[in-house]
């Protein structure tokens, strides 16, 4: 197993260009399916282990994959698919696999997909989903831990969520563009990745409004062709440099990124202190000094996003006062608490909310990244820490970075790969 050692104290300094955005790719890819002809090609693709399961699913399906890794470039043809299954040695792998079920039922009439089960943030059921697949007309079954769908043909029809979903609103997207009538999908997530997703689908001959605001209305169209994408610039690898930044008293420009995809976020890091400086497609900010404490709440797009609460703890551990962090996302989204307390951070969790007591130094420890987020939220406070830190599980962070030390030390951080063999 690999782990990152980090010599902190360093001050992240200097330019760098996000990839794609992961969490609109893995739908991209999903969305590939949809194309009854042509050759589907995504652009500035991050080579992550989630991009490869999703490669592995879609090959399993019958799918033809080819990855250009200099360039970053997917390139994905569908026509030969000759199987409706995605199993459970890759679902379980990566929940974001069930984002399938969606385009192959559209387009089959017939899915199986592994049920997801819950991972290390939560419970994260896919119920959602499914009532949306009910209500476009298929019968939904459990049969052995899997959901099976099966629908001559979709019918449109009005699909409400309890709660807004960002991967349900996208499978149900993807259901419903060769439906046949009209779908709405009210109280949708209103992720900007959804709008990518949705700006993709209609260059593909979809027609779909409303994505980006809690409506959104598909009418369905006969067929769909393969398209060229270039997706939007990934937030939360910008927001983890930019967080990166902040605990490290330093001055980092992100670039390929849209400002509007991280206003709240953006908000919040000037209340710490930060200076940010905006343009059209960048990001930037100085830190002076030590943060100050600040308040959070995460919450659905536009509200702060889950997936940058364990950066801001991280950056949030040395500031100046105490914090409040209140998850209302993931049940689950607090388990690198633990690990910041190796570092000499001073939590502590209530419930949903932790308190966070700014201490003046964190001093490196050895800690274990349990997902992404955590991983990169441990990242960072071990930029912040003195001495040594080192990371254990990094594969968790390689989910959803490319090389991050690589990126990382572009920077100018002390930060290196060991395998521990
Ligand atoms: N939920 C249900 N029923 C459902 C679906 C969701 O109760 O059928 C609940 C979840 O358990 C959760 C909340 O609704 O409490 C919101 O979950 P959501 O469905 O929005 O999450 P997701 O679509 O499974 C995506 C991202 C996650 C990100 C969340 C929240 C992708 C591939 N994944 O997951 O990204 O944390 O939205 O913004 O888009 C990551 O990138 O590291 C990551 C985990």
């Amino acid at each position: 197993m690999e782990y990152f050692e980090i010599h902190g104290g360093v001050p992240l300094e200097g330019e760098i260009k996000v990839f794609a955005a992961k969490n609109s790719v893995l739908p991209m890819m999903a969305a590939a399916i949809l194309a009854q002809s042509g050759t589907t090609r995504i652009n500035n693709v991050p080579d992550i282990a989630d991009v490869r399961t999703m490669s592995e699913v879609l090959r399993r399906l019958g799918a033809e994959i080819e990855f250009d890794r200099q360039n970053n470039v997917l390139w994905i043809n569908t026509e030969n698919i000759r199987s409706y299954e995605a199993p459970y040695d890759l679902v379980s792998r990566m929940r974001a696999s069930f984002l399938v079920m969606g385009p192959l039922l559209a387009r089959f009439g017939t899915a199986r997909v592994s049920q997801p089960g819950g991972c290390a943030i939560g419970a994260r059921p896919v119920d959602q989903h499914i009532k949306g697949f009910a209500r476009l007309g298929a019968k939904v079954t459990e049969e052995g831990g899997y959901t099976v769908a099966r629908a001559k043909k979709l019918i449109g029809n009005t699909v409400v969520f309890d709660r807004p979903t960002h991967t349900g609103t996208e499978n149900i997207m993807m259901s419903a563009v060769l439906a046949e009538g009209r779908t709405e999908i009210i109280n949708a997530a209103q992720d900007p990745e959804i709008v990518d997703l949705a700006k993709m689908l209609n260059k593909m001959g979809a027609k779909i409004r409303g994505a980006g605001t809690s409506i959104i209305t598909i009418d369905g169209v006969d067929t769909l062709r393969a398209v060229e994408h270039t997706p939007i610039g990934d937030r939360l690898e910008a927001g983890t440099y930019l967080f990166g930044a902040i605990a490290t008293g330093g001055r980092v420009k992100v670039k390929n990124v849209s400002p509007a995809s991280l206003r709240t976020v953006l908000c919040k890091m000037m209340d710490m202190g930060a200076e940010v400086t905006t343009g059209r497609n960048y990001v930037a900010v100085q830190m002076r000094g030590r943060p100050r404490a600040v308040d959070i709440i995460t919450d659905p797009f536009p509200g702060f996003p889950t997936d940058l609460q364990p950066m801001i703890m991280a950056a949030l551990t040395i500031a100046e006062g105490t914090s409040v962090i209140w998850e209302r996302i993931f049940e689950n989204r607090f388990i690198h608490v633990m690990e910041l307390q190796r570092l000499g951070a001073n939590i502590t969790i209530s419930g949903d909310r932790a308190t966070v007591v700014g201490v003046e130094n964190l001093d490196g420890a050895t800690v274990m990244a349990s997902d992404i987020r955590a991983g990169a939220g441990l990242v960072i406070a071990g930029l912040a820490a003195r001495g040594k830190t080192v990371v254990k599980r990094v594969y968790h962070i390689d989910r959803g970075y490319q090389r991050l030390e690589e990126r990382l030390r572009l920077l100018g951080a002390s930060i290196e790969r060991y395998d521990e063999n």
